[in-house]
């Protein structure tokens, strides 16, 4: 592999903090996926997050922390709820959104005056961030609109320009974090990702889902939530809508029920471990070369409901974001 993937030693760590000092990138795993990093409040070296992502300029990156403090400084106000989530779940898949602290300036500023925050749950992640001493905005580290990469390999093919990857193995949940709106009450679930509804619930209460299938309207509020997602470079086709198309061959398929076969992955029935080999494996048909996936659509039910998110944003056709 490319002598970009390096690994997560004392050597690695000391390439990557030099990145980050002088506003350059660095990509590193945490828990769900890799991210792309970079100082969260340096001008240029957000730029090159937005550049080398081709990342649309109206959607705001995720800040890292190492700390639960590091977290309260960035933030205006601190609700109690916060604090209980915190305790509970992080280091972990967990991204707080609160109001955002004024003293910050203007990089990463948003319409709303909020910023979302989280604490990785990954050693190399919580290394860089400590050897760093830097807040790191990281979003997935790949081309927007792509799949997200839970490998070093992934974030290569995804970015052949990264200056450096921090090698740590595959990810660990394979999924995004979920978002969580905590400025309001109740709180707003604004992506479904890694951590479940029902854990959320139990900590916090109760949880105010978007308005309708997570569509177009409700990337006002959250604004990475566009329709078209997550998507590989075949053609995705849920298969209740199969029968309505002329599928472009060769075709493959993505299931979780069954044997697998040629062109077809068959992952688990568990949705954690589902979730787990999702990208992977959407990246393994696209190594494949094939032209479409026909996904059979997992239960509609809470447990499955980030992986159906993530399913029906790759389906999506794409979108002219011209007017965004
Ligand atoms: O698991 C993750 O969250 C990964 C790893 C690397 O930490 N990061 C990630 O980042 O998925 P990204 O940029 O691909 O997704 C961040 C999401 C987007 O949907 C973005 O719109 C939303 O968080 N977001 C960021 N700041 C926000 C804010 N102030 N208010 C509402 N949504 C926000
Ligand atoms: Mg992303």
């Amino acid at each position: 592999m490319s002598g970009r993937v390096v690994r997560p030693d004392r050597d690695g760590l000391r390439r990557a903090v030099e990145l980050l000092r002088r506003d350059s990138v660095v990509a590193f795993p945490t828990e769900t996926v890799y991210g792309l990093g970079a100082h969260a409040f340096s001008a240029a070296a957000v730029a090159e997050v937005y550049r080398l992502k081709n990342r649309p300029s109206w959607n705001p990156l995720i800040v890292h922390v190492p700390s639960v403090p590091a977290a309260r400084s960035l933030a205006a106000d601190w609700p109690a709820v916060a604090d209980e989530l915190a305790a509970r779940f992080w280091p972990g898949p967990l991204t707080l959104v609160v109001r955002r602290a004024p003293h910050l300036g203007d990089v990463g500023r948003t319409a709303a005056g909020t910023i979302a925050i989280r604490i990785p749950a990954h050693e190399v992640a919580l290394n860089l961030l400590k050897a760093s001493g830097l807040p790191l905005a990281a979003p997935s580290a790949n081309r927007s609109e792509s799949v997200s990469p839970t490998t070093a390999r992934h974030v290569v093919q995804s970015l052949p320009d990264v200056p450096l990857v921090l090698d740590g193995g595959p990810c660990a949940w394979g999924i995004e974090s979920t978002v969580l709106d905590v400025t309001s009450s109740p709180l707003r679930l604004l992506r479904p990702g890694a951590l479940g509804l029902r854990a959320l619930r139990d900590a916090a209460g109760p949880i105010a889902l978007p308005d309708h299938d997570f569509g177009d309207d409700a990337a006002r509020s959250s604004p990475g939530m566009s329709r078209r997602h997550y998507a590989p470079r075949a053609a995705v086709v849920l298969a209740r809508n199969a029968g309505d198309r002329t599928l472009t061959g060769p075709v493959g398929t993505l299931a979780y029920e069954g044997a697998d076969g040629p062109n077809r992955e068959v992952l688990s029935a568990d949705p954690r471990e589902y979730a787990a080999d999702l990208y992977a494996a959407l990246h393994r048909l696209d190594d494949a070369g094939v032209a479409t996936i026909v996904v059979q659509e997992p239960p509609d039910t809470e447990d499955w409901l980030a992986i159906r998110d993530r399913l029906r944003r790759a389906a999506a056709a794409p979108v002219d974001h011209a007017h965004n």
